[in-house]
C-alpha cells in the first residue's frame, strides 16, 4: 500500500506521512522492535471460533485496532478524515479526530453521525481557546479527549524542510512540475474545499498564527488537572514515554494513557514505546488502560503488542497509506489485511479471545 500511495501522491506529501525527526531512528528502532516479538504457538486448542473483540473504555470494540490522530488528512487524499471515520464506524473501531484535521468536529459528527469519535487536544496556549475547542468535541458528541504531551516543541523533520513543505502548498516553479507527475491528486485538491485546520475556522488566523497558538510549552502536570475540571467525559494522555510519567498522570484521574513517541516524529532518541510496554502495564495496568502506537504495521505487530499487555494499539501511517494508494476503500483494505493477519495469528497460537492472548507468554527477543 506504501509503495502505490508513493506512486499517487506528490513526493511532499508521502514524505510528510513516512518521515520522522531527524535522523528517524526512532522509527527505525520502533520497527525493529516489533518484528522481535516472540509469541507461543501452542496447538490442539480448538481455535474454530475466534473472538477479537475487546473493551475499550468499558465499551466493545470488533478489534484493539485504533485510528491515531493526524493532520491534515485531506492533504493525503481528498476525502479526508470523514472516510476514516466512515471506516472506522462501519467496522466498529474507534477513530480520533486531530485538533489539526482538515475537517471540524461538526463537520466529522454531520458526516458520520454513528461514529465512535475522540478528540485529540493540545493544551493552547490561552485557556479560553482550549475552551472552545473542547466545547466544540462537546457539542458534536466526541467521546473521549486525547490530550498530547509530547509536543512541547515541533519535532524537527527535515524531510519536510528539504521538501519546502507548506500547507496549503505554494505554488512555485517546482509544483508545477509536481502538478504534472501527479495530476488527480492536484485537479482534486484544487477542486475540493480549501484546506485548513477546520477546528479553528472563522478564528481569522493565518496558519503559522494558529500553530503557533496550538502548542504551549509551558504545559506541565497541573494542566491535566485543569482539563479534568472542565471536561467530565474520558481523558487520554497521548504521548507517555516512561514509567514514571505514567505512574504520575494515572494519578490525576484519567482514564488512559498511549504509550508513544509520535510515530519518531517528535524526540529522535527516547525508549522505545514497545520495549517498555509491560513495565508500564505493571505500574499502572489496573488504574488506567494502556494503549501502544508507533510503527503498526500489521495485524502481527498488533497482536504482539496486545500479547504484551496492551489494551488496544493505534494506527497512523497504516491508514495513512491505504488513503493515499485508494481513499476510503483504501483505509478498508488496510484494516481487512489487519484483520486477517490478527486472526490468523490468534488461530496458530491458539487463542479464541483477546483475554487468552494476554495469557500467551509473550516476550521480545534480546
Ligand atoms: C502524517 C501524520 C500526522 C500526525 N498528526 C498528529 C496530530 O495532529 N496529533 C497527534 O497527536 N499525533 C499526530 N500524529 C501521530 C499519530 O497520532 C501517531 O502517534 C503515529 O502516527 C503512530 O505511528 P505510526 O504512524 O507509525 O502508526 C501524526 C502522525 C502522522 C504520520
Amino acid at each position: 500500500m506504501a509503495r502505490v500511495a508513493k506512486k499517487r501522491t506528490p513526493k511532499v506529501v508521502f514524505d510528510y506521512v513516512a518521515g520522522s525527526a531527524v535522523d528517524e531512528v526512532a522509527y527505525s528502532r520502533s520497527r525493529a522492535a516489533f518484528a522481535r516479538i516472540e509469541l507461543n504457538s501452542n496447538v490442539l486448542r480448538d481455535v474454530s471460533a475466534i473472538d477479537t473483540s475487546e473493551l475499550i473504555l468499558g465499551k466493545s470494540v470488533d478489534l484493539p485496532i485504533c485510528f491515531a490522530p493526524t493532520g491534515y488528512t485531506r492533504l493525503m487524499h481528498h476525502v479526508g478524515e470523514a472516510a476514516v471515520a466512515n471506516v472506522a464506524a462501519q467496522k466498529n473501531l474507534i477513530y480520533a479526530l486531530s485538533t489539526m484535521g482538515t475537517t471540524s468536529p461538526a463537520e466529522l459528527a454531520q458526516l458520520v453521525p454513528g461514529s465512535r469519535r475522540w478528540f485529540q487536544l493540545y493544551i493552547m496556549k490561552n485557556r479560553a481557546d482550549t475552551l472552545a475547542v473542547v466545547k466544540q468535541a462537546k457539542e458534536n458528541g466526541f467521546e473521549a479527549l486525547v490530550l498530547t504531551v509530547d509536543t512541547p516543541v515541533p519535532g524537527l523533520r527535515y524531510r519536510d524542510n528539504r521538501n519546502g513543505l507548506t500547507v496549503p502548498p505554494k505554488i512555485r516553479l517546482d509544483t508545477i512540475f509536481a502538478i504534472a507527475r501527479k495530476p488527480r491528486w492536484w485537479l482534486n485538491l484544487f477542486t475540493t474545499g480549501k484546506l485548513e485546520f477546520a477546528a479553528f475556522r472563522g478564528w481569522d488566523k493565518s496558519l503559522s498564527e494558529l500553530a503557533d497558538l496550538i502548542f504551549d510549552s509551558s504545559t506541565t502536570f497541573e494542566d491535566i488537572t485543569w482539563l479534568r475540571s472542565v471536561w467530565d467525559g474520558p481523558i487520554v494522555i497521548k504521548g507517555i514515554q516512561n514509567v514514571e510519567d505514567a505512574k504520575a498522570v494515572a494519578q490525576l484521574g484519567v482514564q488512559a494513557i498511549i504509550l508513544s513517541n509520535h510515530g519518531g516524529r517528535q524526540f529522535d532518541r527516547g525508549p522505545v514505546p514497545l520495549e517498555i510496554l509491560e513495565e508500564v502495564v505493571a505500574a499502572v495496568g489496573t488504574k488506567v488502560e494502556v494503549y501502544i502506537d508507533g510503527a503498526v504495521m500489521s495485524g502481527l505487530d498488533a497482536l504482539g503488542a496486545i500479547a504484551l499487555g496492551a489494551k488496544a494499539v493505534f494506527i497512523g501511517r497504516a491508514y495513512l497509506y491505504g488513503i493515499m494508494a485508494n481513499g476510503e476503500a483504501g483505509v478498508d483494505q488496510i484494516v481487512e489485511i489487519m484483520r486477517k493477519e490478527f486472526v490468523n495469528g490468534m488461530a496458530l497460537i491458539g487463542c479464541r479471545n483477546i483475554e487468552e492472548v494476554r495469557t500467551n507468554d509473550a516476550r521480545i527477543r534480546n
